[in-house]
């Protein structure tokens, strides 16, 4: 062990396994190579109690900095991710650095295999919109100063930029029912990522608040898909007792929504009020304009770039959730 931590040799020898599997294991490719979960769990914890460090000759080189920073997103054709992009990219090419943009396909394993690989390249920090559904493998990330955007962990101690979406959720709630829907949907995203939970939690939160009848208030979906909109959607207004109004957890969904309506030759407001979390651009185009919650991309992007700055040179930062605005529009009728 040197004076970094425990190396991959060292590993394999206190475990009685080659150094392939480990190398193997660290670097996210545990089921790629059919490496069994207790030798890949043992491997991380001795990794993580002898502080292993990825690559001591990139924590040197690191110090020298490389201007470079890694941007990694779950989903690149979504406009909120590419909008988010491309401010946190604006903002870093006013500072000097390049970007290294990674796509992760809302795949986890995916994503394991990308933190392994941009570690490698040296990068001086990390804007992460992590998948959302599993973190530990970040605790492997020391050394890398990293900042969570959009999407994060409470339980792990690496810090955040996001919107308030619990508050988001609670204010698009509250606006449906202050317009006199007491039969509301959600459709719901990706399940277990912090957003969406923020976002389940703040419509329940209004519709128990204003005594909604349980059988009125009705959750369904499991990601943040056009297809989920549009599958959730049909199954919603071919009941005999439709929701009065829909609330669609991000953009994506509330396009399958439009598309379902359309399908089944549905009005929007008057069959059916609409509401979506996320504002794009396209919303005050279509017929009628949607009515929004817009998140602050502009401001999640410059404040997440400021906050990683200050990693880098080793300042203190606090976790930022910063509230999204209603946008008014015509989808939604007072009944
Ligand atoms: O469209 C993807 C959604 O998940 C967005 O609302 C964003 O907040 C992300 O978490």
């Amino acid at each position: 062990m040197n004076a970094h931590g425990i190396t991959i040799k060292e590993i394999a020898n206190l475990l009685e396994i080659s150094s392939t599997t480990v190398s193997r294991v660290l670097a996210g490719h545990a089921r790629k190579y059919r490496i069994s979960q207790k030798t890949e769990e043992l491997v991380r914890e001795t990794a993580n109690k002898y502080n292993f460090q990825p690559n001591q000759v990139a924590q040197q080189l690191r110090l020298k900095r490389t201007n470079t920073i890694g941007l990694i997103i779950p989903d690149i054709s979504n406009p909120f991710f590419a909008n988010l992009a491309r401010m946190a990219e604006q903002e870093l090419r006013n500072k000097g650095k390049m970007i290294l943009l990674c796509n992760t396909n809302d795949s986890t394993e995916l994503e394991k295999e990308t933190l392994s690989l941009i570690t490698g390249r040296q990068v001086d920090g990390l804007l992460i919109a992590p998948v959302g559904q599993q973190g530990e493998h970040f605790k492997m990330m020391k050394g890398t100063p990293i900042v969570f955007i959009d999407r994060y962990f409470r339980e792990l101690s690496i810090p955040y930029v996001s919107t308030h979406n619990e508050n988001g959720a609670y204010q698009a709630s509250k606006y449906l029912i202050k317009k006199g829907h007491t039969h509301i949907a959600c459709i719901q995203g990706l399940m277990h990522t912090i957003s969406n939970q923020d976002r389940v939690n703040g419509f329940l939160r209004a519709t128990a608040e204003f005594h909604l009848p349980e059988e009125q208030v009705n959750l369904l979906g499991d990601n943040f898909s056009i297809e989920n909109g549009y599958k959730s959607a049909k199954i919603l207004l071919e009941q005999e007792d439709p929701p009065t109004a829909i609330f669609a957890l991000n953009n994506q969904i509330a396009i399958g929504v439009l598309l379902a309506a359309k399908d089944l030759g549905k009005v929007i407001p008057d069959d059916f009020s609409l509401i979506s979390f996320d504002e794009q651009p396209y919303f005050q185009l279509t017929s009628p304009p949607i009515t929004t919650i817009s998140q602050p991309i502009a401001q999640i992007g410059i404040e997440a770039v400021k906050m990683l700055f200050k990693l880098i040179d080793n300042e203190k930062v606090e976790n930022q959730l910063i509230s999204p605005e209603l946008i008014e529009r015509q989808s939604v009728k007072a009944i």
